[in-house]
């Protein structure tokens, strides 16, 4: 007769791994544009592209790959639930604070260059991703560690937690993707350049880190029942 256990931990595993892959695609890709095709990055220059540079890098590392690494923590971590749990909050929290400094250097950008703020589809994605990912953690701060609701609020809570976790990554990625069309088109790159193509497979290695996270959080998750 069935356990009902969980089937595909092992699998769940090796996705982490090709999540982890595209990830290191994506920081790869993203470093050779800014560093090669455009001027380097810089929070303090006096050019304004280079600090720019800064934010698509920082909101890379922090709200999708880090932010990612944290929600496969309790995947990937070979360690007691409590040492996943202190490694998920604190990979959370410097997903925040690398989210925080790469909003201030966009901000410091559009001041460096006179222009106004948060106008665009993308920067309206982008505040409501990390005020929300800042309230997710807070709550889950408040729900899971301390005070710490009891055992039956907990469990209430904890499927909520990862839809929203979860749902704040697909935000996230949105946020990049839209990020990388958005400067593509400032940049009024051609349509067979070399730089759009390398854009291009940025993008699309952000979008498959993110769907391999996912993945390896269902393979995780699913039972049989039957
Ligand atoms: C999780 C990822 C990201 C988030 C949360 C995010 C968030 C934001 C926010 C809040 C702004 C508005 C700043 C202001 O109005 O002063 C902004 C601006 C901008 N971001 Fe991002 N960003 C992300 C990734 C990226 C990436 C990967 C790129 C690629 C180059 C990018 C390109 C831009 C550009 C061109 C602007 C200036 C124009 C505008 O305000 O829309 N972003 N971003
Ligand atoms: C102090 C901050 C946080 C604490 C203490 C915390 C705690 C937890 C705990 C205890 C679980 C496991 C629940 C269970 O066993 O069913 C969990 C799962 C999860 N958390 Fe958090 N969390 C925090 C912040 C966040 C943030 C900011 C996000 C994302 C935005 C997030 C996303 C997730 C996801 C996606 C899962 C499901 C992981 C899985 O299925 O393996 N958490 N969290």
């Amino acid at each position: 007769m069935d356990s009902g256990g969980p089937v595909y931990v092992g699998s769940s595993f090796r996705v982490t791994v090709v999540a982890r892959v595209f990830g290191i695609l994506a920081v790869i890709l993203m470093l050779v544009w800014l560093l090669h095709y455009r001027e380097g990055l810089e929070y303090d220059s006096e050019n304004p592209s280079r600090v720019f540079n800064v934010h698509p890098l920082l909101m890379l590392l922090g709200l999708v790959i880090t932010a990612g690494d944290a929600m496969m923590a309790y995947r990937s971590v070979a360690a007691a639930h409590n040492v996943q749990k202190i490694f998920h909050m604190f990979l959370n929290l410097l997903a925040i604070c690398l989210g925080i400094i790469g909003i201030c250097a966009v901000f410091k950008f559009h001041d460096m260059i006179k222009t106004v703020d948060v106008y665009s589809l993308h920067s309206w994605i982008g505040i409501a991703t990390i005020t929300l990912y800042c309230l997710q953690w807070l709550i889950g701060f408040v729900s899971f560690m301390f005070p710490k609701a009891s055992r039956p609020t907990r469990s209430r809570i904890s499927p909520l937690h990862s839809m929203g976790g979860r749902a704040l990554l697909y935000m996230a990625v949105c946020a990049a993707l839209t990020g990388l069309m958005e400067k593509a088109t400032f940049l009024q790159l051609q349509p067979h350049q070399r730089e759009t193509r390398l854009i291009n497979f940025t993008g699309l290695s952000i979008l498959l880190f993110g769907v391999f996270v996912e993945l390896s959080l269902t393979f995780a998750g699913y039972r049989v029942n039957y």
